[in-house]
C-alpha cells in the first residue's frame, strides 16, 4: 500500500465519526427515544452501544488495521485464506452497495431539499397540506428524484474518487466539526422557543412501562446502523488508520461522538416539534414535512431551514463516502482496477439498484414482495439480515477464531497504550458471549420480521 494511503490521527477519528453520524442520528434516533419511552429507551440503547456495539467496532478495527487491507483481503490474510473466510468479505461489498443505493435514494432527498431551502420554497404561511403535497409529490415523481438521487451518488463518488487522504480525511476533517456547529447552533436557538420545554420532556421523561422485548432490538439495531456495523465500513476505514494510533482510545472516542451527536439532534428537534405542538411520531415525514412547517412559522425559519438542510446533507454524505468506499477498496486492491475504474463500477451498481430503489415510491410501487416495496425490501434485507450476519462473522472471527494474542497485540500492544489492558479483557470477554448471544438473537428476530 501506497504511503499516503494512511489518515492522520484526528482525520482517522473524523473520517469515522462522519461514517458513523448520518440519518441515522438526526432523524432516527430522535424519533425512536420518543416513541419507546424516552429516559427508559435512552438507557437500554446506551447499554446496547457500549457493551455490544462498542465491541463489534472494535473487532471490526481489529480485522481492519491488523489486516491493512480491504474486507476481501482483511478475512482472507487474517485466516491465511483458509475455508469460507477468503469469501465472506464478498457478503460485506454486497451489502455495503445495497445500503449505499436506498441510502443515496434519502441523500437525494435531503439534497433536493437544501435546494428547495435555498431558494426559500419554505416561505412564511405555506400550509402542511401544501408541505405534504410537495413531499409526496417529489418522492413519487420520477425525474425530480431520480435527478436528486443522481446528483448525490456523483457527489459521494467524486469525493471517494479523489483518494483517501485528499478526498474522504479532507472532507470528514472540515465537515464534522461544521457539522458540531451548526447542530449545537440550532438546539440553542430551539431551546429559546417558547413551549420547547414539553420536547425535552418527551425525549427524557423515563417510562419504563415501555420497556419490552421490542425496545431492546430496536435499541441494539439502532446501535448497529448507527455505528456502521456489520459491512465492512471500518474494516476498510481501519486499514487506513495507522499502527501508532490508539485503537481503544478512537473505539471509544467515535462511539461517543456518535451518541452525543444523537442526543444533541433530538434537542435540535423533538422541543422544536412540541414548541409548534406537532405530532412527534410522524416518521420519516418528520423530517421533510414537520419540519419544514416548523421552519416557515419560526424567526428567520428561511436561514434555519437552510443550514438544517444542509448539515443533514453533510452528515449523509460522510456516511455514504464509506460505503462506497467499501467496494472501491475492494475492487482496487483485489481486482487491481484503477481508483477512477472503481469508483465507475460502485457508483454505477449504485445508480441500477438505487433508481429501482427511489422508482418504487412512484411508477413502481405495484413491485412489491411480501406487502414490500423495493426501497423496503433493500432495507429491510440488509439491515434485519445481511448486516447482522456481517456483525455475527466478525465477532465469531475475532472471538474463536484469531489468536488471544494477536487481538491483545493489536489493541493494547501497540502506540502506548499498556493502560488499557482491563479494557481488553472486558471487551475481548463481550465479543466472545455477549455479543453473539445478542446477535443472534437479532438474527432470529430478524427473519421472523421479514417473513
Ligand atoms: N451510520 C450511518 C447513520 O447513522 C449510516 C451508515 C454508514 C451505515 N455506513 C453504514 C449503516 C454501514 C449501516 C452500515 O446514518
Amino acid at each position: 500500500m501506497k504511503k499516503e494511503e494512511k489518515f492522520g490521527k484526528f482525520g482517522a477519528v473524523m473520517a469515522m465519526a462522519g461514517s458513523a453520524v448520518g440519518l441515522g442520528n438526526m432523524w432516527r434516533f430522535p424519533y425512536l427515544l420518543g416513541e419507546y419511552g424516552g429516559a427508559a429507551f435512552l438507557m437500554v440503547y446506551l447499554a446496547c452501544a457500549m457493551l455490544i456495539a462498542l465491541p463489534i467496532f472494535a473487532c471490526e478495527f481489529v480485522i481492519g488495521r491488523r489486516s491493512g487491507m480491504n474486507c476481501m483481503g482483511a478475512f482472507r490474510a487474517l485466516s491465511d485464506g483458509k475455508g469460507i473466510w477468503g469469501g465472506c468479505g464478498m457478503l460485506f461489498v454486497v451489502t455495503c452497495t445495497i445500503i449505499l443505493s436506498f441510502y443515496s435514494v434519502i441523500g437525494g432527498w435531503s439534497l433536493e431539499y437544501f435546494f428547495k431551502a435555498c431558494t426559500f420554497t419554505f416561505h412564511e404561511g405555506i400550509s402542511s397540506d401544501e408541505l405534504s403535497g410537495i413531499f409526496s409529490g417529489f418522492v413519487s415523481s420520477i425525474w425530480p428524484s431520480l435527478t436528486g438521487f443522481l446528483m448525490f451518488v456523483w457527489l459521494t463518488v467524486y469525493i471517494v474518487r479523489k483518494g483517501i487522504k485528499s478526498g474522504i480525511e479532507r472532507f470528514g476533517k472540515v465537515a464534522m466539526p461544521v457539522l458540531a456547529l451548526i447542530v449545537v447552533a440550532i438546539a440553542v436557538y430551539v431551546f429559546m422557543l417558547p413551549g420547547s420545554l414539553a420536547g425535552y420532556e418527551y425525549m427524557f421523561k423515563a417510562d419504563f412501562s415501555k420497556l419490552n422485548g421490542s425496545v431492546i432490538l430496536a435499541a441494539l439495531g439502532q446501535s448497529f446502523f448507527s455505528l456502521s456495523l456489520g459491512c465492512g465500513c471500518i474494516i476498510t476505514y481501519a486499514s487506513y488508520v495507522s499502527k501508532k494510533d490508539d485503537m481503544i482510545k478512537h473505539s471509544i472516542g467515535i462511539t461517543v461522538i456518535d451518541i452525543i451527536f444523537a442526543l444533541i439532534s433530538g434537542c435540535a428537534i423533538m422541543p422544536a416539534v412540541f414548541s409548534f405542538g406537532l405530532d412527534p411520531q410522524a416518521g420519516p415525514s418528520l423530517v421533510y414535512e414537520t419540519l419544514p412547517y416548523i421552519f416557515s412559522r419560526m424567526p428567520f425559519g428561511g436561514i434555519v431551514a437552510i443550514v438544517f438542510f444542509g448539515a443533514l446533507l453533510v452528515a449523509t454524505v460522510t456516511s455514504s463516502i464509506s460505503m462506497c468506499e467499501v467496494g472501491v477498496a475492494y475492487l482496487s486492491q483485489e481486482r487491481g482496477y484503477s481508483r477512477r475504474k472503481s469508483c465507475r463500477i460502485i457508483g454505477l451498481c449504485t445508480i441500477l439498484l438505487g433508481s429501482l430503489c427511489s422508482l418504487s415510491f412512484g411508477p413502481l410501487s405495484h413491485l412489491t414482495l411480501m406487502g414490500k416495496n423495493i426501497f423496503d425490501m433493500c432495507d429491510s434485507l440488509s439491515s434485519n439480515l445481511l448486516m447482522i450476519a456481517g456483525a455475527l462473522l466478525t465477532v465469531y472471527f475475532v472471538g474463536w477464531k484469531m489468536k488471544r494474542e494477536d487481538v491483545y497485540d493489536e489493541m493494547v500492544g501497540r502506540g502506548t497504550a499498556k493502560s488499557h489492558a482491563p479494557f481488553f479483557k472486558c471487551i475481548y470477554f463481550l465479543v466472545r458471549y455477549v455479543c453473539p448471544a445478542a446477535i443472534l438473537v437479532i438474527f432470529i428476530q430478524g427473519l421472523i420480521d421479514m417473513l
